[in-house]
């Protein structure tokens, strides 16, 4: 991952709005002047700063262009506001602040994927179709959802890549049959997967048995987090600005920093979204975020500050 970003924040316009799906509304976005947007690839997604506050993040859906960008948003009844807030604010010809783009989600090279999408969860997945195929690869998808109108893009996807789609709407198929798809591991393939957690959850125990690398996963709702209380005391150090601060048991790193005066940016403070990603320069963290890789875990050279912690007593940052 990169932790060196600077992120553009531009204010775009609201081209069109289209009710793709049951409840899943799709906005395409771009800025009043017709200038060009940044440029993204397969698996970016960008923040919508709404009013009140709210920051939600959404996957660039439609083909990697600099003239537009697409996202398409599921309603969620039981969230927190961000989703209702775009279906029923954001009309053609609205302005809305757009942070990014930036991509938790790369599009590793392989002869073979399998991407599996739960619902809402195609939209990252659609950009990688395009890519793998343009790339030569051989790729099949899994499609599962709860009906056939709750599943954005089944139609088109099924009309364009004919039967390396898999489209399973649950209340005329049944479940995705994991077993099948992911009972025998497969050295040459990537599994990609973006859902609801139980779908993540699921595969994640399926791929368990896989060469280590061959899942890759995104996750818009944090894991659990345990109870930040339950943590002890650690020093941070703030390597460029220096100085030293201490993080308490009820506090995050960021917080902490923010205290000692250090404003590093963040966006969701649940570690889904990558924004507050620090380089680690010495010292073990804890990861709890629902972002890095097993292997940059293990690797400990970078982390979210906003819910990781620290597994020893000290921490070097480049913040
Ligand atoms: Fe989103 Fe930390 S602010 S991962």
């Amino acid at each position: 991952m990169d932790t060196t970003r600077r992120e553009a924040e531009l204010d775009l316009v609201v081209r069109k709005r289209t009710v793709i799906a049951k409840e899943v509304v799709e906005l395409v976005l771009s800025s009043r002047s017709g200038e060009e947007l940044p440029p993204w690839d397969a698996g970016s997604h960008v923040d919508l700063l709404l009013d009140d506050g709210l920051v939600r993040q959404y996957s660039l859906c439609g083909r990697p262009a600099r003239d537009e960008w697409r996202v398409a948003v599921l309603r969620e009844h039981d969230g927190r506001g961000g989703s209702a807030h775009v279906h029923d604010r954001l009309v053609e010809g609205t302005s809305v602040r757009v942070r990014g783009p930036r991509n938790n989600f790369p599009l590793v090279p392989s002869p073979r994927y399998l991407f599996i999408a739960g619902g809402i969860g195609i939209t990252p997945i659609l950009p990688m179709l395009a890519s793998a195929e343009e790339a030569g690869a051989h790729w099949r998808l899994l499609y599962g959802g709860r009906t056939r109108l709750s599943m954005a893009y089944s139609e088109e996807l099924a009309e364009k890549y004919g039967d390396r789609v898999v489209i399973c709407p649950e209340d005329a198929s049944g479940r995705l049959d994991l077993d099948e798809w992911l009972g025998t591991p497969a050295d040459d393939v990537l599994v990609y997967c973006c859902g609801p957690e139980s779908l993540l959850l699921a595969v994640e125990e399926r791929c368990a048995r896989w060469r280590a690398g061959s899942l890759r996963l995104e996750r818009f709702v944090a894991k659990a987090v345990p109870d930040s209380t339950d943590h002890s005391f650690f020093e941070v150090e703030l390597a460029r600005t220096g100085g030293t601060v201490t993080v308490s048991p009820g506090e995050t790193i960021l917080a902490a920093v923010e205290r000692a005066g250090v404003r590093p940016p963040y966006s969701c403070e649940q570690g889904t979204c990558g924004t507050c990603e620090t380089k680690v320069l010495a010292g073990t963290p804890e990861h709890f975020d629902s972002l890095l890789t097993d292997e940059e875990r293990d690797e400990g050279k970078t982390m979210m500050i906003c819910v990781s912690r620290a597994a020893c007593p000290k921490l070097v940052l480049d913040l």
